[in-house]
């Protein structure tokens, strides 16, 4: 298993390209089983997760063709397959977003029941009661959720009792070629959601209501072939962000979405950094100063975003003062913490919040990563940690992050990958 080896202390600056977002990359990619015909989509992440999906989509037989500039053409005319097996599924969660899109197309689905990040349960009961209200039916046998639709799938009102960001998806894929009108109440508004209904839109749906809670879906026969770019990632992007504001350092980022990351820049704002926003690059600076630690609780979007949480309470223990970080989104995302108190991180876990009191300097040490930003968030406190880091188990970073040890090291970091 490849480590990363870093030497920290160093104040990070100069400019990062920001790469497509992991999580409207995956379900867009889902989405090309609708069609019977060539998509094409651009600005596509090169991360082991996408590769998982081509494999999964290549395995129902869509032909793919990547090109070197980062766009995919997908072919699901040949679609031969409606099972996505646990061989694929188990290294990533994410697969369940082909459930809706096969249901919908083939009428028929058997996924695998997903492993993948290890942050809590992470059911799928509200994907299933909601794809129900659309007139499918499940059973779950061999580790299996096996779902027909005999009569094809209809139009229906889904109200979702929690937010649920690929649940969402799920529904609204099926619902596009539903017959009838399909309302989604309680929707996730993540930006990646509106970014999946667009390319939707792109591909013949209908769809009101985009990036709101209400989506309003109004079922046509079939999509069409059409080209699609995926938004730029806000958690790759606020990272970068966390890591320069860490070592006290500066760092512009290079085709971003600044309006996605509002949350992320409020605090980091709050963290005595200066932020510019402008067109599509974000700037952050320190002068110099250390950042002040701030209280952070998690919740859906335009709140504050799970998947920046471990970053932040990196950031934190080694801030000026005391912050609290509160996870209310998954019950067992909170791996990072021992070993950043094996870092000399002065952090108290009671329940899901992180009571940090910031210490001057962290210290290196052996770390293990858990989860895909349990794994950033070693990074970041590496980079700041007096002496030598090693990382490892960073495959759950190459899930999520494209070249990082490139783009820290572009930014000043000292970081290289020890393989394996
Ligand atoms: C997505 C993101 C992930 C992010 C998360 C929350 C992708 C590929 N992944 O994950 O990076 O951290 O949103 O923003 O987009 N739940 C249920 N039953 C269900 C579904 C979810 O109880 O059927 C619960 C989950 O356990 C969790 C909460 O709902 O407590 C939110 O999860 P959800 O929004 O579904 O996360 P994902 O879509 O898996």
């Amino acid at each position: 298993m490849d480590r990363f080896l870093i030497r920290g202390g160093r104040a990070l600056s100069g400019d990062v390209k920001v790469s497509g977002a992991k999580n409207a990359a995956l379900p867009i990619l889902a989405a090309a089983l609708m069609v019977p015909g060539k998509v094409r989509f651009e600005n596509l992440p090169h991360l082991n997760d996408v590769t998982t999906m081509l494999q999964l989509l290549g395995r129902m037989g869509v032909e793919v063709l990547l090109d070197d500039t980062g766009s995919v053409e997908l072919d699901a005319s040949t679609l031969n397959s409606v099972i996505a097996p646990y061989d694929l599924v188990r290294t990533m969660r994410a697969s369940i977003v082909v459930l809706g899109p096969l249901l919908a197309r083939a009428h028929q689905a058997e996924v695998s029941l997903p492993g993948g990040c290890a942050i809590g349960t992470r059911p799928v009961n509200l994907h299933v009661k909601a794809l129900e209200r659309l007139g499918v039916e499940f059973e779950v046998t061999d580790g299996y959720i096996k779902g027909r639709a005999p009569v094809g799938l209809v139009g229906g009102k889904v109200l979702f009792e929690k937010i649920t960001v690929t649940g969402t998806e799920n529904v609204l894929m099926a619902a596009v070629l539903a017959k009838g009108e399909s309302i989604i109440e309680n929707a996730a508004r993540e930006p990646e959601v509106a970014n999946l209904a667009d390319c939707l839109v792109a591909l013949g749906a209908k769809i009101d209501g985009i990036g709101t809670d209400t989506l309003r879906i109004e079922g046509v026969n079939a999509l069409h072939s059409g080209r699609h770019r995926i938004i730029p990632d806000r958690i790759e992007a606020g990272t970068f962000l966390v890591a320069a504001a860490a070592t006290t350092g500066s760092c512009t980022l290079i085709e971003v979405e600044p309006k996605h990351m509002d949350a992320t820049l409020l605090k980091l704002e709050e963290a005595g950094a200066r932020i510019e926003r402008s067109g599509t690059t974000v700037s952050l600076d320190m002068r110099g100063n250390r950042a002040k630690a701030v209280d952070i609780t998690t919740v859906e979007y335009p709140g504050f975003a799970t998947d920046m949480q471990a970053q932040f309470v990196a950031l934190n223990s080694v801030a000026e003062g005391s912050g609290r970080v509160t996870e209310t989104i998954f019950e067992n995302r909170m791996m990072h913490i021992p070993e950043m108190q094996r870092m000399g991180a002065e952090i108290d876990l009671y329940g899901s919040t992180a009571s940090t009191v910031g210490v001057n300097q962290l210290k290196g040490a052996p770390v293990m990563s858990t989860d895909l930003r349990a794994s950033a968030s070693l990074i970041l406190a590496g980079l700041v940690a007096k002496g030598e880091t090693i990382v490892d188990r960073i495959y759950h970073i190459d899930r999520g992050y494209e070249r990082i040890e490139e783009k820290l090291s572009n930014l000043g970091a000292e970081i290289i990958r020890l393989p394996n």
